[in-house]
């Protein structure tokens, strides 16, 4: 029985604005890849990584990857395969790929490249200690509200309200997401049909939860934190510069 990582690294980036796909843009002149392959070696349980990459670009980031091996206590076999259009179908090729005899899978965004071991390791406790599914998050700081969507928000047209869900009771998600192995293979195995994106999960526990599976939250980290926008990049260098002074 084995621990593999999964890391969706096919996404674009979109939100980042013009420039290399996201996984592939550097934070203090290393690839934010390299960074996500890291984070999860660095767990002594994690004896495989794989890597999903843009769909035409499996064989550069291969070759990037190799520019940086992983050594020591993250020693970890690494593999590379082509994504998909949609983050859950990208996810569905890398589990597609993960040998037999793995049991324990995580799933870590790598647009996530600072998550600490500390979190990664709870995570993995949390799924051998039995619970299908684990989630880490952290409480929110802003109220959230639910809207009617108007399709041109983006020009600033007002939205009505319809409700204010307690914060209290709301956790922002985060990844690695840690599974048994079979019951995210069967989630992903159900839901492919509905895995276009827009419409498809934007986690995976949301897929086993719509399989009926139960599952949990542990604390997450602030430094978990998804490099969606520039301003993300600006915060991702800091803690990095942070770190190694
Ligand atoms: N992802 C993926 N395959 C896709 C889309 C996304 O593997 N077709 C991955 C991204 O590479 C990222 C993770 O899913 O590591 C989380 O997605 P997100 O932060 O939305 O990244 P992008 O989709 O690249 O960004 P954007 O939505 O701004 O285009
Ligand atoms: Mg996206």
């Amino acid at each position: 029985s084995r621990t593999a990582a999964v890391i969706p690294a096919a996404g674009r980036g979109v939100r980042l604005g013009p420039g290399a796909p996201k996984a592939l843009r550097t934070l203090n002149g290393t690839p934010m890849l390299v960074h996500a392959v890291r984070s999860m070696a660095a767990s002594r349980a994690v004896s495989l990584v794989v890597v999903v990459a843009p769909p035409d670009g499996a064989a550069e980031v291969r070759s990037l990857l190799d520019a940086y091996p992983l050594t020591g206590h993250d020693r970890a076999e690494l593999l590379v395969v082509p994504g998909g259009e949609s983050r859950q179908e990208s996810v569905r090729r890398g589990l597609a790929a993960l040998p037999e005899d793995v049991t324990t899978v995580l799933v870590h965004d790598a647009a996530r490249p600072l998550v600490p071991v500390e979190t990664v390791d709870s995570v993995i406790s949390a799924v051998r200690a039995g619970a299908p599914a684990v989630v880490p998050a952290l409480p929110l700081a802003d109220t959230v509200k639910q809207v009617e969507p108007r399709t041109g928000a983006a020009t600033g047209e007002p939205e009505p309200v319809v409700g204010t869900p307690e914060r209290a009771l709301l956790r922002a998600v985060q990844t690695p997401q840690g599974f048994d192995r079979r019951t995210l293979d069967a989630a992903h195995e159900k839901f492919a049909a509905f895995a276009t994106e827009g419409e498809g999960a934007t986690d995976d526990a949301g897929l086993v939860e719509r399989l009926g599976s139960p599952v949990v939250v542990v604390p997450g980290h602030e430094e978990a934190f998804k490099v969606t926008r520039p301003l993300d990049l600006v915060l991702a260098e800091a803690v990095l510069a942070r770190r190694r002074a």
